[in-house]
């Protein structure tokens, strides 16, 4: 869908018009390219003082491996962290070095006074960041923490990073790492996801990492040789997951309802997937996701995206309406997911990940039953990731929060509403199916075992539910 404001303030008559005005601006987000390098500048980076050196060493690795550009504070600790894992840092001189990304590793901060590391390496470079650029505080997760100055200040972080993601504009996304003490192996995946370009409209999220399986993947094609299988993959955002699924290695199956076979049949042969058409809230859809999976030794992951919309003020809604939407969106994932897992037909390390919506967060007018839905779906998540954990097969389940994604389903929506939704967030922008698929290849990776239980937004840091 086109947005045609978006497109205006790109011409320089745009631009003026829309300064002058006090207008949002929104700037032409990067996203995954093949032909561009994962990191796409130059990447500054910090560290607190302290002695846990095992996050920045994690972090100084990863780098090496993605081949960046890096730059250090001249009297930052990490230098050491850097040098060890053999990347050739340059000193940061405050002169005009624009940086891509910068990254801190807060984790030895430990009371509310060392909180000033944090405004002293952001402040410094705030306006030294180019377009979608990336800010990434990395900390541990306060509720590990029994010293109660040590806990509020890596609480705090969340505060910083929300802010400087409304401040900072043009595209810079702002994300807070809490990684658990003893998971920094699994920091690889989330990472890179939120260095690149991956990430485009995911700003303000707060990620947890705790211990899992540690796979080596090969980064170029992370889900080679898995089979995934993504319901309401006929269209809209569904489609955009198949797709990026596909291209990241995948074999997808991709199920849609059979009135939509005509569209699921192209989206499928153009990525060399395979088809299933079935409802999934008929009684024997499990089964038939068996069937299919089966044939190709189970799956590794499911992708629970297909989902409706029946809006009506509470007052004005039948029956069916409720009915229908909780159906869908919640009563099947849940029936679905207990088939898959008695039957095994997901295999060990397999990734189960949802999509709810910022409605089932925030609640939305004439939404009573989509946001019952897609709370609900967190609910399931939240409980299923508990079960997973005890059954020691490694596998996870995660969610992502889409807010304002230029889909069919947004189309619909009142014009003066649509544009609110669509400018009401830190990217003046609504999002792409692209987006929230690239989200979910993220979580869907062999290498996200560190990822159980997270909810992310993909909604550029929209206002409402935050
Ligand atoms: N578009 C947005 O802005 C937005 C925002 C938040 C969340 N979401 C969620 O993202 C998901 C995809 O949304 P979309 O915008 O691409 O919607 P869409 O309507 O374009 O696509 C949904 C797909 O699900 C399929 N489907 C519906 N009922 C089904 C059933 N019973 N069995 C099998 N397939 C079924 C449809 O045929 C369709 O292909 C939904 O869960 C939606 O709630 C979308």
């Amino acid at each position: 869908m086109s947005d045609r404001y978006g497109d205006f303030v790109q011409s320089s008559i745009g631009k003026k018009v829309a300064k002058n005005l006090g207008l949002p601006m929104p700037v032409e987000l990067d996203r995954f390219d093949s032909g561009q390098p994962a990191v796409r500048g130059s990447v500054l980076v910090g560290r607190a003082n302290g002695d846990n050196t095992a996050i920045s060493e994690s972090v100084a690795r990863i780098l090496s491996e993605l081949h960046a550009d890096v730059f250090v504070n001249s009297s930052d600790n990490v230098k050491d962290a850097l040098s060890d894992a053999g990347v050739k840092a340059k000193a940061n001189t405050g002169g005009d070095d624009k940086f891509k990304v910068l990254l801190f590793d807060a984790s030895n901060i430990s009371n509310a006074d060392e909180l000033k590391q944090v405004y002293e390496f952001f402040h410094a470079v705030a306006r030294r960041v180019e377009k979608s650029g990336r800010v990434i505080v990395i900390g541990r997760p306060p509720e590990d923490l029994t010293d109660i100055e040590a806990a509020l200040a890596q609480r705090a972080l969340e505060g910083f990073v929300k802010s400087v993601g409304k401040e900072f504009k043009r595209g810079i996304t702002a994300q807070l790492i809490y990684v658990a003490e003893g998971a920094e192996q699994n920091l690889d995946s989330t990472l890179r996801f939120f260095t690149s370009a991956r990430s485009a409209y995911v700003s303000g999220q707060v990620v947890r990492v705790s211990n899992g399986a540690n796979v080596d993947v090969d980064w170029a094609q992370p889900l080679g040789g898995k089979t995934m299988l993504v319901t309401g993959a006929s269209r809209g955002i569904g489609e955009a997951i198949a797709r990026v699924l596909a291209r990241e290695g995948a074999h997808v199956i991709c199920l849609d309802v059979p009135q939509q076979q005509a569209d699921l049949q192209k989206v499928a042969s153009e990525i060399s997937g395979s088809v299933l058409t079935v409802d999934i809230t008929s009684e024997d859809a499990g089964k038939e996701i068996a069937e299919a999976a089966q044939k190709r030794g189970g799956l590794d992951s499911v992708i629970h995206n297909a989902g409706i919309t029946r809006d009506k003020t509470l007052a004005n809604m039948d029956e069916q309406k409720w009915d229908m939407v909780i159906n869908i969106n919640l009563g099947s994932i849940a029936k679905l997911n207990r088939y898959l897992l008695d039957n095994d037909v997901l295999k060990e390390n397999a990734r189960i990940v949802c999509v709810s919506s910022i409605s089932g967060i925030a609640g939305n007018l004439g939404q009573s039953n989509y946001a019952t839905s897609k709370a609900g779906v967190i609910g399931l998540v939240n409980a299923t990731a508990k079960q997973l954990e005890d059954n020691a097969k490694g596998m996870t389940i995660n969610a992502v929060a889409p807010g304002f994604i230029e889909t069919q389903m947004t189309e619909a929506i009142p014009f003066a509403i649509r544009e609110a939704g669509r400018r009401m967030n830190s990217m003046s922008q609504g999002g792409l199916p692209v987006d929230v698929a690239e989200t979910i290849a993220w979580f869907a990776s062999p290498a996200s075992g560190g990822l159980n239980g997270n909810i992310v937004r993909v909604c550029g840091q929209s206002l409402l539910g935050a």
